[in-house]
């Protein structure tokens, strides 16, 4: 997937890591963080970097963590071979102390060797190359492994994990980390009091597309199609859509395009067209993230109280103020304390559901979401 625009966001991130400083993304689904992280990786020659990266979501433990970061190593162009090769070398030394299995290979090795000092071992070894460029490791999902950990381990694997990386930060002051990850690791940083294992790291706002952004995204979605937008068109994508994700915008010119004669002008009413389907049933993957998000992270009562909510949002047409949304979080004897209601409203709008506007109301900070919300998760 190629990385659109984001200039900006990679000329930041790049000087970030370069001034020395390890960075948190955490970001709503969907926002672009793989595509960006992937983009990272390909121009960290040109940033004088060497870059690691790693999709953790699906590996079951520590070591596995290491083993994709040696895979990725070994995959660097420009010197990763010779890297893995003599690290192997030195580990085998120091564990046999040059004995028979001296030419053990690095899967081998991570097999027999504790986890930790392995990657210590790692980490040693990739820091020493000093005249080459630095390294900086990108994790994609954090989240999702450290809930894993937890599931396995119990609740100490991830403290464990947190405080041993950030042990790791300030030791090797010249290998550079980048966590990314949906939202939720605050949550489970507070849940678990680690957040001190977080605090060296500074956060990155991952925010939407620009509308020019957006526009400019929508034709050439478009272009690659052989198709062009009518003037007027790609506004009213992102007037009805409100928050200009990629993800969705792409859905919706993907579908008007798909349905347009080929070399022909895509109109306002075919984007609009392509925005009521977007709202059908069978497009309800789409929308599954939003929902998905609040089951997973959120323990009851917590987790009712965020639907009402977002449910009594949705309905408002002017948006909800605090008033409103106390009385329809209050169920009989159940009280809600306003400052219980700033939390729920804070986490709803960290996470990209809500937005407070001038008047200090609530309304959805995506519009076509309030619509699907409307139509499916409201009774
Ligand atoms: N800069 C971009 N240029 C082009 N397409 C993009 C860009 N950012 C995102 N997209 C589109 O949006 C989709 C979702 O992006 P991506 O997978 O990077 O999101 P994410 O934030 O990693 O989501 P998740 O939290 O689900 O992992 C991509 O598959 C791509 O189609
Ligand atoms: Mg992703």
């Amino acid at each position: 997937m190629p990385c659109f625009d984001r200039l900006e966001e990679t000329a930041a991130l790049w000087q970030q890591l370069a001034a020395g400083r390890n960075l948190l993304m955490l970001a709503p689904r969907r926002i672009g963080k793989t595509v960006l992280l992937n983009h990272l990786f390909a121009t960290a020659p040109a940033n004088r970097f060497r870059a690691i990266l790693l999709d953790v979501e699906g590996l079951m433990d520590e070591k596995a963590f290491f083993r994709e970061c040696c895979a990725s190593i070994q995959e660097e162009q420009s010197t990763g071979k010779r890297v893995m090769a003599s690290f192997a070398q030195r580990l085998s030394q120091l564990l046999h102390g040059g004995g028979a299995q001296a030419e053990e290979g690095w899967r081998g090795l991570l097999v027999r060797t504790d986890w930790q000092a392995f990657a210590e071992a790692l980490l040693d070894h990739i820091d020493d190359h000093q005249d080459d460029p630095p390294w900086v490791i990108l994790v994609d999902e954090l989240p999702v492994f450290l809930q894993r950990l937890q599931e396995r381990d119990g609740a100490a694997a991830i403290r464990d994990f947190l405080y041993w990386l950030r042990g790791m930060r300030q030791k090797h002051r010249r290998i550079r980390w980048l966590y990314a990850g949906s939202i939720g690791l605050d949550g489970v940083a507070r849940r678990h009091r680690v957040e001190g294992a977080l605090n060296d790291l500074d956060p990155f706002q991952l925010g939407p597309f620009s509308p020019d952004t957006a526009r400019g995204f929508l034709a050439d979605l478009a272009a690659r199609r052989g198709l062009a937008l009518r003037d007027g068109a790609a506004d009213r994508v992102c007037e009805r859509l409100g928050w200009l994700s990629p993800y969705y915008l792409e859905r919706i010119a993907e579908d008007a395009c798909a349905r347009a004669a080929a070399g022909s002008v895509v109109d306002l009413g075919q984007v609009d067209a392509a925005m009521d389907r977007l709202l059908d049933l069978d497009k309800r993957l789409y929308w599954a993230s939003w929902r998905e998000h609040l089951d997973r992270n959120f323990p009851e009562p917590d987790r009712a109280r965020l639907y009402r909510v977002l449910e009594t949002v949705a309905k408002a047409d002017a948006g909800a103020d605090t008033g409103l949304l106390l009385a329809a979080l209050t169920r009989g004897d159940q009280l809600v304390s306003e400052l219980e209601l700033r939390d729920l409203l804070d986490t709803l709008c960290t996470d990209g559901y809500l937005v407070r506007a001038a008047d200090g109301r609530y309304r959805f900070q995506m519009r076509l979401l309030r619509e699907w919300w409307l139509r499916f998760v409201v009774l």
